[in-house]
């Protein structure tokens, strides 16, 4: 695990171009489900130490206490959330949302750079994980076929720019 040896700081300038209408994905439903490994998950939670799960089910829940109904609820302390792919936006504007009253989130996401939610979350985060090699989530036929990063949401001052960071798989982290 290289996490924390190839560690950049960098100054990220996204262009705001035009940006085409993203075709709908077939698999949105199912990736919609896709767990978060459990060996990756522990990864994360030796580290951040999760109060909670923002973004489960009673039977995929990663951390004791979860919301089912995240839009309705507060948030963590420090929550982790893999989202529905599907409503990623909304799950991050609530992500940015919570750092108002201090909570935090750890936040794993397809690293779509040339999306305007991911713009949001560069733009929102105060650090962000590029994800070296493909996971394998539960509940996926095979590993990604998309790349992921995760991002730290908490309180910041405008205009900071985030720390970013890479992290590359060992084959366990990739079943
Ligand atoms: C990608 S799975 C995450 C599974 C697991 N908790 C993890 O972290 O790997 C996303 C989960 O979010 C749940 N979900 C859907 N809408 C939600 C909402 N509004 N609030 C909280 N969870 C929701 C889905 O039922 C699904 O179990």
């Amino acid at each position: 695990m290289a996490h924390g040896t190839n560690v950049w700081d960098a100054c990220i300038a996204i262009d705001g171009g035009i940006m085409a209408k993203p075709k709908a994905n077939k698999l949105a439903v199912s990736k919609d489900n896709w767990e978060t490994p459990d060996s990756f998950f522990k990864y994360w939670d030796d580290i951040y130490k999760f109060d909670g799960d923002c973004a489960a089910t009673m039977e995929n829940k990663k951390t004791h206490s979860y919301l089912s109904n995240a839009f309705e609820e507060p948030w963590y302390r420090m929550g982790w959330c893999n989202p529905p792919f599907s409503e990623k936006d909304k799950f991050i504007d609530k992500a940015i949302e919570e750092t108002e009253c201090g909570n935090k989130t750890l936040m794993l996401l397809p690293a779509s750079t040339g999306a305007l939610w991911f713009k949001k979350a560069i733009e929102n985060c105060s650090l962000v994980v590029f994800v070296v090699g493909r996971l394998r989530f539960k509940g996926a036929p095979s590993s990604a076929d998309f790349d992921t990063c995760l991002f730290l949401f908490e309180k910041k001052w405008p205009g900071r720019t985030p720390h970013v960071e890479w992290l590359e798989l060992e084959p366990k982290y990739r079943k």
